[in-house]
Order: C-alpha cells, then sequence, then structure tokens
C-alpha cells in the first residue's frame, strides 16, 4: 500500500490535469500496483474516483467505489452509451474545498479492461453513471468545473471524486 500526492487544479504540476491521456500498452505488475496505490489514495482521500492524471500520470486508468467496497478498475474505458440526464452536485479531489452542478447522463455502458486486463462492461445508471463520466472526463482532461454550471465553496465534508 501506498499512497500517491494528489494533484490541485491551482498546485504543482497541474497542466497534467489538463492533458489528453495516452493509452495503457499492457496492464501488467507496475499497472496493478498503480491502480492499487489509486484505491489507497482515493480512500484516504475519502473519495469515490481517482483517475490516473489525479496523481500525475497520463495513462488512461482510473479506480471508482461509488459504494463501500465496491471498486472498479478502467483500464483504457470507453463510454459506448449515453442516455438520458440527471444534474447533481459535484466535487474533485483536485479541486479541494468546491462543488457545483453538473449535468451528466442518466444511464450509461462503458467498457475497457479490469485490473487483469480483461475486457469488462457495464450499465450504469444514477450516481454510478455520475461518478464513472466524471473520472471519464479526467482522461481528456476536462473537469468538472468547465461543466458547471456555478462552482461554490462546499459547504458539507461530501464524497468527492
Ligand atoms: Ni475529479
Amino acid at each position: 500500500m501506498a499512497l500517491r500526492n494528489i494533484v490541485e487544479k491551482d498546485g504543482e504540476g497541474s497542466d497534467i490535469l489538463r492533458k489528453h491521456c495516452r493509452e495503457v500498452d499492457k496492464v501488467d505488475d507496475r499497472i496493478r500496483t498503480i491502480l492499487d496505490d489509486m484505491v489507497d489514495t482515493m480512500r484516504e482521500a475519502s473519495g469515490v474516483g481517482l483517475a490516473a492524471p489525479q496523481i500525475g500520470m497520463m495513462r488512461r486508468m482510473f479506480v471508482a467505489e461509488p459504494e463501500p467496497d465496491e471498486v472498479y478498475y478502467f483500464v483504457n474505458p470507453e463510454i459506448t452509451r449515453r442516455e438520458g440526464e440527471q444534474e447533481s452536485e459535484e466535487g474533485c479531489l483536485s479541486v479541494p474545498g468546491y462543488a457545483g452542478l453538473v449535468k451528466r447522463p442518466e444511464k450509461i455502458t462503458i467498457k475497457g479492461l479490469d485490473r487483469d486486463g480483461r475486457p469488462q462492461e457495464f450499465d450504469f445508471e444514477g450516481f454510478r453513471a455520475i461518478v464513472m463520466c466524471h473520472e471519464y472526463d479526467h482522461l481528456d482532461g476536462i473537469l468538472y468545473v468547465d461543466k458547471a454550471e456555478e462552482v461554490h465553496p462546499a459547504t458539507l465534508a461530501g464524497e468527492e471524486e
């Protein structure tokens, strides 16, 4: 177990949060170690998701834990279906102390590789769809603040992505 530093929007090395991440060539032990560190780091920060660029890795992968002990690993993910619309308050571990209302699809289908490099595909809706879309955006250098109508100081310590 190892914790990684989380890159913040206005902090050192923040350029990486705006980059288009590169695909992962092979899911090997090195990648698995990074994914495991990402889960530790996400949990330590009380987050529900963390994308590789947030720990300074320009690679297309993220982890998510929308409910306790329900962990997802996505390597080279692709959202193949977006349906409907929902709006909710989002936060981000790279934008600490703030929150904003963001519109997202109500339902998605997302595919990619899992922690073992095997293909996986999920249908998500509601909160899980929000989390996956938020993390997916990070891989293209997009932060929720780009999509939020208004970003304001977070009043409650809530879940952050
Ligand atoms: Ni985020």
